[in-house]
């Protein structure tokens, strides 16, 4: 077919966007007509086939190499790409972005244009709105938040000029030190998956292609690069995989990231195990893999072993995807059908996800209704942890003291290549590091502006808490005083649990001058908090994004209930980490190393349940300022291909007020059934309850979820026995249990079908 009628098609297509209904039905069918893959009534497989069998080899070859913008692609030698000219590249990349891919004009294939991340379009040359933090989002326990986020971070990239985002971080919160761990969406790989799997649906509900990423254990950020993450195969199915599998099911992203480092010595961008026979055939996934940026070490390897995109060069020593895979098809080491495999998949990707039948187009960002949804996350996702005589909420409270953490000015955001320049500026500058994985930035959203129009009747002021004399005679005058304590982490680095500076002992000369003494803490992760017992209330606001201040502010002065669960434990000290030193910490930079993960599948929670270990802040962890009755559990077994459990159970309000409740399912398994841990959370609900309310939630368990992984057969096993199901508002305030039968069962890993 000559395709020069295409051609022409498509650019009359898009003379004729702003022509009438009619003449646009009209040019579609003619597109259609002379693009066969055009035809949104064939199935995205029969689309990608037509597509395939018009591309040139040197056309497939353009599609699996990816380019960094900035300055680093002026400087390589543009004859590592045969047929490409550099300066297209870098007139076409949109400047600051992750990165570019061109487009296929002839054939109507849009350029990719890539930007990170998961919180909103990161680039320094365009303020955008960012969400809170995925750990904080996380904490709220209802994917329609982060749906909503992603829909909202989703259309900022596209009006930004953006068709793919390197959004959908859900590495398992292993490492609680893992500098990254507020990109990621906590410690249980159903709670992860579930709340990672509403940001990808959101971003790809407006025709943008959503990343799910890292895949795979990329724990922590020291020695990301070199070292390797060794753990069994049953475990890592069972853990940090599971994660990946069920997220990618209930999402179906068009593409996943392979991560930077080794898994069982080989690094990801190059595993076949994880690759290909996990990924790609048990899991049945028809998108791509894009490698991380710097991530590939070969052509060969990489290319058989599933890799179909190598991003971001000259992040990687070679072109190993450019020249190197030209060379590798000409002499037969790479096979011609794997490159029509890793361009099929790519295509999947911008067919499926309506990139192609929808091209970018940039345009004005409603920032501020943007910012609500920001703002709405935020009060959905805070999670107060502490309330002793309820001290909050505020109101009624003439003299309000604030201390620390720049609360007069903004709120903190982590570090690196998700970090979202703030609409409004930075809202404190000048803090080291100013380079990279800097700068830190501060979202403009202040504390304590919103407080005071929350309160406009009280008195509210600030301290920097610079001078723990000052702040301490200051408070002795206040009715409260609220301290702000924080924790920076970022891309790159792994962090300590101890705040730093002198904000334990700030706390502490506050909360001796004055009992009613609140610490909002905004943190990557987990903290240490040596004075929890001697402060009345603790509100844990991870980094709470564009409108942090606002909602904290809400909170604090009761316009919003809290409803925020911990997606994490905060363990009580080091001496309960899995790994008391952090691995590779001791090494000089770039030195190899491996880390054992011997704890396996028994991650965050389920660790502290194996060793009894009683944390500062269990998992589930949040309160209300209303109560809540958990009863009604009703538990039965489904059979069917995967024994399933079918769970009813009723959640009421038993407060003063309206609020949500968060219903937590966790199933004990007898010893016999060879869990990793006593115990797994099966299931949650969020439900909005007024006054006085009761509501029956109904809901199924994936059989994984009930499963070990048996390695010599691929199958997940059930063990026949009692099992104990748990419900309760946290993984340590169970409050009704009920015992149940399964008849034990095996089936195949692979592509097992998700629950309806
Ligand atoms: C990060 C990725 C990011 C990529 C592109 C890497 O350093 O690990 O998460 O998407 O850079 O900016």
């Amino acid at each position: 077919m000559s395709l020069q009628p295409l051609r022409a098609a498509l650019l009359l297509s898009a003379s004729l966007l702003a022509a009438s209904p009619l003449m646009v039905v009209a040019q579609n069918a003619y597109a259609e007509a002379v693009a066969p893959w055009m035809d949104r009534t064939l199935s995205t497989d029969q689309r990608v086939a037509m597509l395939l069998a018009q591309m040139t080899a040197e056309e497939k070859r353009l599609l699996v190499f990816g380019y960094a913008s900035g300055d680093q692609l002026t400087q390589f030698d543009p004859s590592v790409i045969p047929g490409l000219n550099t300066k297209e590249v870098v007139a076409n990349v949109i400047p600051g972005s992750a990165g570019y891919i061109p487009g296929i004009p002839r054939l109507g294939i849009p350029a990719q244009f890539q930007t990170d991340a998961s919180m909103g379009v990161r680039n320094h040359l365009m303020p955008r709105t960012s969400l809170p933090s995925s750990l904080a989002t996380a904490a709220s326990w209802d994917p329609q938040v982060t749906e909503a986020g992603g829909r909202m971070i989703g259309t900022e990239a596209r009006l930004s000029g953006f068709n793919i985002m390197l959004a959908g971080g859900i590495n398992l919160l292993r490492e609680p030190r893992n500098g990254r761990n507020f990109e990621y969406t906590g410690e249980d790989p159903l709670l992860a998956a579930e709340m990672g799997a509403g940001l990808i649906r959101g971003v790809q509900s407006v025709h943008v292609v959503s990343t799910v990423k890292h895949f795979s254990i990329n724990a922590q950020e020291t020695g990301r690069t070199t070292l390797s993450a060794q753990i069994s195969e049953p475990a890592l199915r069972m853990s940090d995989n599971l994660a990946f599998e069920l997220a990618i099911e209930r999402s179906s992203p068009g593409s996943v990231m392979c991560s930077y480092n080794k898994i069982n010595d080989v690094h990801a961008c190059e595993n076949e195990a994880l690759l290909t026979d996990t990924l790609k055939r048990d899991w049945g996934y028809k998108g791509y893999v894009m490698s991380d940026w710097g991530a590939v070490h070969s052509t060969v390897q990489a290319a058989n072993a599933g890799l179909d995109q190598q991003s971001g060069f000259p992040f990687d020593k070679q072109a190993y995807f450019g020249e190197g895979l030209k060379r590798a098809l000409l002499d037969g080491s790479v096979p011609a059908s794997r490159l029509d495999d890793m361009v099929r998949r790519i295509l999947w990707a911008l067919i499926d996800k309506g990139v192609m039948a929808n091209p970018v187009a940039k345009g004005e960002i409603d920032f501020e209704a943007h910012h609500r949804v920001a703002q709405t996350a935020a009060e959905d996702s805070l999670v107060l942890l502490k309330n002793d005589k309820a001290l909050l909420p505020l109101s009624g409270r003439k003299q309000i003291l604030l201390v620390g953490s720049y609360a007069d000015k903004g709120v903190l955001a982590g570090g690196g290549s998700s970090s979202v320049s703030p609409v409004g500026g930075n809202a404190v500058t000048g803090l080291e590091p100013k380079g990279w994985p800097g700068p830190v930035v501060w979202q403009p959203s202040s504390p304590l502006k919103a407080l005071q129009a929350q309160l406009p009747k009280a008195r509210i002021s600030y301290l920097s808490g610079d001078d723990l004399n000052a702040a301490a005679r200051a408070a002795r005058s206040a009715d409260v005083v609220i301290v702000f304590v924080h924790q920076w982490a970022g891309e790159g680095f792994d962090v300590s649990l101890d705040l730093n500076g002198q904000q334990d002992e700030l706390v502490r000369a506050v909360a001796k001058a004055n009992p009613n003494t609140v610490v909002v803490v905004e943190s990557g992760g987990p903290v240490f908090m040596p004075w929890k017992d001697e402060v009345r209330a603790i509100l844990s606001a991870f980094y709470p994004g564009a409108r942090g201040g606002a909602a904290i502010a809400r909170v604090l002065s009761g316009k919003v209930n809290p409803s925020g669960h911990l997606p994490l434990t905060f363990p009580a000290s080091e001496a309960q980490f899995v790994h008391q030193d952090l691995p590779g910490g001791d090494l000089p930079p770039n030195s190899s190393f491996t880390v054992r993960y011997t704890e396996g599948a028994a991650v965050g929670y389920k660790w502290f349940d194996l060793k009894g270990y009683t944390p500062l802040f269990a998992f589930g962890q949040g309160l209300s300022y209303t109560t809540f009755r958990m009863d009604g559990l009703k538990a039965q077994a489904v059979a069917g291909a995967g024994e399933r459990l079918a769970i009813d159970f009723t959640l009421s309000n038993t407060g003063a007020r309206e609020g949500k409740a968060v219903g937590q399912v966790y199933v004990a398994a007898p010893k016999s059934a060879g869990w990793e841990a006593p115990r797994r959370l099966v299931g949650f609900r969020k439900l909005s309850l007024s006054k006085g309310q009761s509501q029956t939630v109904s809901l199924t368990v994936d059989p994984r979820l009930l499963a070990v992984y048996d390695e010599a057969t691929s199958e997940w096993v059930i063990a026949p026995g009692t099992y104990e199901v748990q419900l309760g508002a946290a993984s340590d305030d169970i409050r009704t249990r009920v015992k149940v039968t399964l008849a034990g069962q095996r089936f195949a890993a692979r592509q097992v079908k998700a629950v309806p």
